[in-house]
């Protein structure tokens, strides 16, 4: 059987953390996949070490999605190789930061990376998906789609957008073979930077913490099982959501002020 008789799952940011538990769960259970993530991180031998152990069938491409041209590049490439039946838009990027002090490259890395690659790559893969008998999309928001923030403001507009698009799609695909599902983790220490940010936000920071693999493990079934909205933390998202909002929008700003101003 060659590439193109295959079925595949294609995963962003597939080289460390939340996509890099997505990839062996996804390998635990047979699936192929193809893994994107940057330039240097290793997605040669990441790929070998699931082909030997798991017995699947992988391919890499390493690229900068917060390039568009990158993307239809990477997009014409697996629509002339492969048939594409799950596509996990999880590359994402964030930060906190003063807005005011915030440079152009940070401000546009996010909305690239986050909204424009996932619509992107959605958008070109989509008549790849439709062909397959049943195809899934899951698009990793995060909790911070249901909260404002001050200090952060880009990225969790971004995973509000990425939220909301999710939600919009997969009742626009209703009749056709592709489900989309939507993930909003809450925090997960997944890489140094995230770890610091956590203990340093103390108890707020801390309500929501969840395991990359656990997390990885629940988003597959979930999606498998076509829940339109994976929730992994539903007791923090009913704290955070009897909060009211007036109360909520200070707390959490201020939170990330102390790791900003720090
Ligand atoms: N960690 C959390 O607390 C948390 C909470 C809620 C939601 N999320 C969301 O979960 C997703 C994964 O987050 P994570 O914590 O696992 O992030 P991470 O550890 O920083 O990993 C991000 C992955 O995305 C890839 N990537 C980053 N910029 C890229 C670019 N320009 N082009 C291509 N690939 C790029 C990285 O590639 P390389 O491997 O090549 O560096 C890496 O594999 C993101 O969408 C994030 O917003 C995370």
């Amino acid at each position: 059987m060659n590439a193109k008789e295959k079925k595949y799952a294609l995963v962003t940011g597939a080289g460390k953390g939340l996509g890099k538990a997505f990839v062996y769960e996804l390998a635990k259970r047979g699936i192929n996949i193809i893994l994107v993530s940057l330039p240097g991180e290793n997605l040669k031998d990441l790929s070998s070490d699931l082909e030997s152990t798991y017995s699947i069938v992988t391919a890499y491409y390493e690229t900068d999605l917060s390039v568009g041209s990158n993307v239809i590049a990477l997009s014409e490439w697996v629509n002339k190789h492969f048939n594409v039946y799950m596509l996990i838009n999880n590359a994402g990027t964030g930060g906190s930061r003063r807005f005011a002090e915030a440079s152009v490259e940070y401000i546009n890395q996010i909305i690239q990376l986050n909204v424009t690659a996932t619509s992107l790559l959605t958008h070109q893969l989509l008549p790849n998906l439709i062909r397959q008998k049943q195809a899934y999309i899951l698009n990793v928001s995060s909790l911070a789609a249901f909260t404002p923030m001050g200090y952060k403001t880009v990225y969790p507009a971004s995973k509000t957008f990425i939220h909301s698009f999710s939600r919009g799609l997969n009742e626009e695909l209703r009749d056709t073979s592709v489900f989309v599902s939507v993930v909003n983790p809450g925090a997960m220490r997944t890489n140094p930077e995230i770890t610091a940010r956590v203990d340093k936000q103390g108890f707020l920071g801390k309500l929501t913490l969840i395991d990359p693999d656990k997390a990885a493990a629940r988003c597959i079934a979930g999606l498998l099982r076509k829940d339109s909205v994976i929730m992994l933390n539903p007791i923090s998202w009913l704290v955070l959501s009897l909060i009211p909002i007036w109360l909520r929008l200070p707390l959490m700003t201020n939170a990330v002020k102390k790791e900003v101003c720090a």
